[in-house]
């Protein structure tokens, strides 16, 4: 099995996914809160990748749809919430769909709309998104969402230890210098997650902006079996029998 990490996906254009796997990893906080929001019960997430974009679409929708992300970390204008996983409670959400912008993690799930598997990764769901690539068991590319085009720490370290976690189920693994690289990292920073995450660019602006509870609800390690995979236009969990199938195994 062949994996390639891309640290930044802003030159990759939209069709180098096509037929491929890809996971999107953007810890802080794109793909922690989609894995909150469906963990909650959200129906469905609609990932945009502009504002505009959003509420244009939002408009052809009934009360069940909320309009959420955020700009500069902060909550934009007129949304119903913003990008904090601790807003997607099972209350605001359930039954809900989700139309979500962020400034570049649903850039970057948007980025590989083409590809055959899309999946979102974060330390939440580790574990069981790694367990279901291995169950998969084709070659994949994790796409670190970055910031701004820029490489970023965190995401980084989530692929390194999504990596080593799928060579733990099988070795037999292939890797491109930037998944030796993450690897690396992963082995750097495992220990203290959080701390890693305090000092990296991103995680001190969240800081900034009152949100250092969310820095430590990210950095929790595999507590939810939750795989939120993309078809067609939106991101839904995948059923619960095929991830008591995973669990089984
Ligand atoms: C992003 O997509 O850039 C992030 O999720 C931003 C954030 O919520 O802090």
């Amino acid at each position: 099995m062949k994996i390639n990490v891309l640290f930044t996906h802003t030159s990759i254009e939209e069709l180098f996914f096509t037929g491929k796997t890809a996971v999107v990893i953007d810890v802080l906080r794109a793909t922690t809160t989609i894995t909150t929001a469906l963990m909650n019960g959200a129906k469905e997430i609609i990932p945009v990748n502009s504002i505009e974009f959003a509420i244009k679409f939002s408009g052809g929708f009934g009360g069940q749809t909320l309009l959420g992300g955020e700009r500069h970390a902060k909550k934009i204008e007129g949304f119903h919430l913003g990008n904090s996983p601790s807003e997607y409670t099972h209350e605001a959400v359930n039954n809900k769909a989700v139309i979500l912008f962020t400034t570049n993690g649903s850039k970057a799930i948007v980025k590989a709309k083409f590809a055959e598997n899309l999946i979102c990764c974060c330390f939440n769901n580790l574990s069981i998104v790694a367990k279901y690539l291995v169950q998969l068991g084709k070659n994949f590319e994790v796409v670190c969402s970055g910031t701004n085009g820029l490489f970023s720490l965190e995401d980084s370290v989530c692929a390194g230890l999504l990596i080593a976690e799928v060579i733990k189920l099988n070795p037999a693994i292939e890797l491109n210098d930037s998944g030796e690289a993450a690897l690396l990292l992963a082995k750097q920073y495992h220990k203290n997650i959080l701390k890693m995450m305090e000092k990296a660019d991103h995680g001190k602006l969240l800081i900034e902006n009152g949100f250092s509870d969310d820095l430590k609800y990210c950095a929790k390690l595999s507590c939810y079996d939750i795989i939120p995979v993309f078809n067609s236009s939106s991101i839904k969990a995948l059923p619960h029998a095929e991830i008591e199938k995973l669990l089984a195994n």
